[in-house]
């Protein structure tokens, strides 16, 4: 399917590993010009070298950590100032420890609400305003099905991740008006660096085997297996594209059907 892309830019956050990175790939190798940002520069180097190399299209390492206001709107500046402009936001960066009530103190609270919620919202509030005065834009938030399927084990991520699913969708019907569509994926269980974490923090939880852990995961899964990285990037491309300029305003699940609700 030629999803028409070539030419586009666009803004990854979390571009360097796992579903980022992945997402990142998808979008060069459609011609999409792309910025991608996360904390570690040699491994950001790394990742835009290798996604510059196999695509042949220029992808540009930002360092910054998207908890800190200030770095996040410095790194979209310095995105929008080395692509001219940006058409796409994948909003993705995200770290919320497993953990129970009793685990969490406040500053994890604040430091994942301030990496997901308020990280999402900075960017799309720097970049939908442009997108909108051009009339063409895209935001793809990656959110999680624990937003709408709340586990006791993912407090934190779980009330994250419901406000992104609601963030989301008022989003996308601010924008709507202006041909600027605003989506949320869900992904379920996704083989990637942050999943091998949330696996040993999860059976550290629950006092067994990662083994254990992982296999009660799977067990939720429909398909019975966790996804990969690229089964999710190639819903985002095709969400990017003008094949799917009808849809806005909704988030869609990408989790093997583990999520059954109406
Ligand atoms: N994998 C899953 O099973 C799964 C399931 C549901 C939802 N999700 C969501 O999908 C998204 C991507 O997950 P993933 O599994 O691909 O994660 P990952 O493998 O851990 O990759 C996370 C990316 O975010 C960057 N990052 C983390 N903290 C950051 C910060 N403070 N500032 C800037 N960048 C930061 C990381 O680079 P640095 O560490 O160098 O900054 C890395 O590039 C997350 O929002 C996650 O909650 C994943």
């Amino acid at each position: 399917m030629e999803l028409g892309l070539r030419g586009r830019k666009a803004v990854v956050t979390g571009g360097s590993l796992g579903i980022g990175r992945a997402i990142a790939r998808e979008l060069a190798a459609e011609g999409v010009a792309v910025a991608i940002i996360a904390r570690d520069p040699a491994r950001l180097e790394a990742a835009a070298a290798e996604i510059t190399r196999e695509t042949n299209t220029p992808c540009i390492a930002i360092p910054a950590d998207l908890t800190d206001a200030a770095a996040l709107e410095a790194a979209i500046g310095a995105a929008q100032s080395a692509l001219g402009h940006i058409d796409i936001l994948i909003n993705n960066a995200g770290a919320t420890p497993m953990g129970r009530i009793g685990d969490m103190d406040d500053a994890t609270w604040m430091k994942s609400i301030n990496l997901k919620l308020m990280g999402y919202m900075r960017c799309a509030r720097i970049l939908t305003p442009p997108m909108r005065a051009r009339k063409w834009g895209r935001v793809i938030n990656i959110i999680g099905r624990s937003g709408h399927q709340p586990r006791p084990n993912y407090i934190t991520g779980s009330a994250v991740n419901a406000s992104l699913l609601s963030f989301t969708l008022a989003l996308a019907a601010e924008c709507a008006p202006d041909n600027v569509l605003v989506t949320g994926v869900n992904p379920g269980p996704i083989a990637t660096p942050r999943w091998d974490t949330v696996v040993a923090q999860g059976a550290a939880g629950m006092g067994r085997s990662a083994e254990a852990e992982n296999a009660a995961a799977i067990a939720t899964v429909g398909l019975g297996r966790v996804g990969t990285a690229e089964e999710c990037s190639g819903l985002v491309a095709f969400l990017c594209s003008d094949r799917a300029g009808f849809i806005t305003g909704t988030n869609i699940d990408v989790d093997g059907g583990g999520t059954r609700c109406i």
